[in-house]
């Protein structure tokens, strides 16, 4: 039986610590932050994702190893198998900051008491593997330490919303390694348990760094076509959700990631487009496509504006409610939220905007205390006497709107559908303008 050590109690690491430990094997997750760590011991979590902290409660419940601990030099020397899974955040210049990783990579070296496979689970550039390689290596030496290791990229596919069934019945298991063995006893540790067969794909290093950027860059692509072919729908009168489905029926195009909207989001398309293009330049390679993903994505969010302010007939002085928050459903994140750069620049252009949202308005408050925002304690009193209903993220809690009930509490009857989640005539019959994304 493997001992693991996650180092870097975040999203990733906590999910794949909790999936892990369920499965039975003994892990401990290490955190630099001890309120963090704190918090995860009495069962408390600092993130929402549907289904965690069950996990987490079960596994302590059931007597399964799932420790948190601040103690790394115990978590290295206690366990074989290490994940990074520390953040990978975007610097100003989109370049990839590598900090944490590499403040990992020392501790390891500094605390290792024998073979350890380092399993780099973090979204990191292609080549970063091999440089925490060459700083363990140099480390080791400096130390005068003579302990083997092996590094392993095993990039993360989890989506924010539904992490758990992504980590248990994934798509792919992809293993970057430079050695056999290693590369089997990761393998051991996913298909040994994993109840589903996912086929385990083994490669060198570089491409399996490259595999989590090229699938994210491709999927974000996805999305930017859509968006501009939605553009051009609104001008020809076709509706994308009947363009969309008729182009997913072909099995080459499949009907995942072809759903209009405010644009891409979260802590990873944007970062891992940009990073991708960081990349290329950096090699000189001349780039047209990456590119345009990114700024037909910041573009979308523009054009979402100029629907508000058609349709409310103007934002200065416009009461705006926007119903949804976070970078989409499931979730409470609002990093790169399309939703939060709309109600920023609606704040901005001197609307008055009412949010609600089911699980992410702390975060909003939290990280912008300086917008004035009035925060709604349900759809309904947000929506009232507002000039334009926009909806942003796709909440089930806003799939089943009471319109009749809306058109007797706004000033305007005017819904702007930025998920298309609603039949235009369904909305319409209530005596609301309907205008949703690529459609009429
Ligand atoms: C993504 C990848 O899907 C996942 O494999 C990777 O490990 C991490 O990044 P995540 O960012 O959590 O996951 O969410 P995802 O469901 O991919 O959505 C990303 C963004 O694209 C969201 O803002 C979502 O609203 C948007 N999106 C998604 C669309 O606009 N249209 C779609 O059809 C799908």
């Amino acid at each position: 039986m493997h001992n693991i050590t996650i180092i870097g109690a975040g999203y990733v690491g906590l999910v794949t610590g909790a999936c892990l430990a369920s499965l039975g094997m003994p892990v401990q997750c290490y955190d630099i932050d001890a309120g963090k760590i704190e918090c995860l011991s009495k069962g408390l979590l600092p993130i929402y994702e549907p289904g965690l902290e069950s996990l987490v409660s079960n596994c302590i419940r059931s007597g399964k190893k799932l420790d948190f601990t601040t103690d790394l030099r115990k978590a290295v020397e206690s366990s074989d198998i290490l994940f990074i899974t520390v953040n990978t955040p975007t610097l100003e210049n989109s370049q990839c900051d590598l900090t944490h990783v590499f403040e990992a990579a020392t501790s390891i070296a500094q605390y290792i008491n024998g073979y350890k496979i380092i399993i780099v689970k973090s979204t990191v550039p292609v080549g970063t593997c091999r440089q925490i390689s060459n700083i363990i290596s140099n480390e080791l030496a400096r130390l005068g330490k003579n302990h083997s290791f092996d590094i392993i990229s095993n990039p993360e596919f989890l989506r924010e919303g539904s992490a758990i069934q992504d980590f248990f019945y994934t798509d792919r298991i992809v293993i970057g390694a430079e050695n056999k063995a290693a590369a089997d006893t990761v393998k051991e540790i996913y298909t040994g348990n994993l109840q589903c067969c996912s086929p385990v794909l083994v490669t060198g290093l570089e491409s399996a760094e490259m595999v989590k950027y090229a699938s994210n860059s491709f999927l974000a692509c996805k999305i930017s076509f859509i968006n501009e072919i939605a553009a051009i729908c609104e001008c020809c009168g076709a509706d994308i959700t009947q363009v969309a489905e008729g182009m997913g029926l072909d099995s080459r195009i499949g009907m995942h990631f072809l759903k209009p909207g405010p644009g891409f989001g979260g802590s990873c398309f944007p970062k891992d487009v940009k990073a991708l293009a960081g990349i290329a330049e950096g090699y000189g390679v001349e780039l047209g496509l990456l590119r345009s993903i990114l700024k037909v994505n910041d573009e979308q969010s523009e054009r979402m504006l100029e629907k508000i302010e058609k349709a409310a007939g103007g934002l200065e002085g416009r009461t705006i409610a926007v119903l949804g928050v976070a970078f989409k459903p499931g979730t409470d994140d609002i990093r790169y939220s399309p939703a939060v750069s709309i109600i920023r620049s609606l704040a901005t252009r001197k609307a008055t905007v009412r949010v609600f949202d089911p699980k992410a308005m702390g975060n909003l408050k939290k990280e912008f205390p300086q917008l004035k925002l009035h925060y709604g304690k349900n759809i309904y009193s947000t929506c009232r006497n507002s000039d334009c209903i926009v909806l942003a993220t796709e909440w089930d809690e806003f799939a089943d709107l009471d319109f009749e009930k809306l058109k007797s509490i706004v000033r305007q009857p005017v819904f702007l559908d930025l998920r298309n989640v609603y039949q235009p005539s369904y909305v319409k019959q209530f005596g609301f303008y309907y205008e949703g994304v690529g459609r009429k």
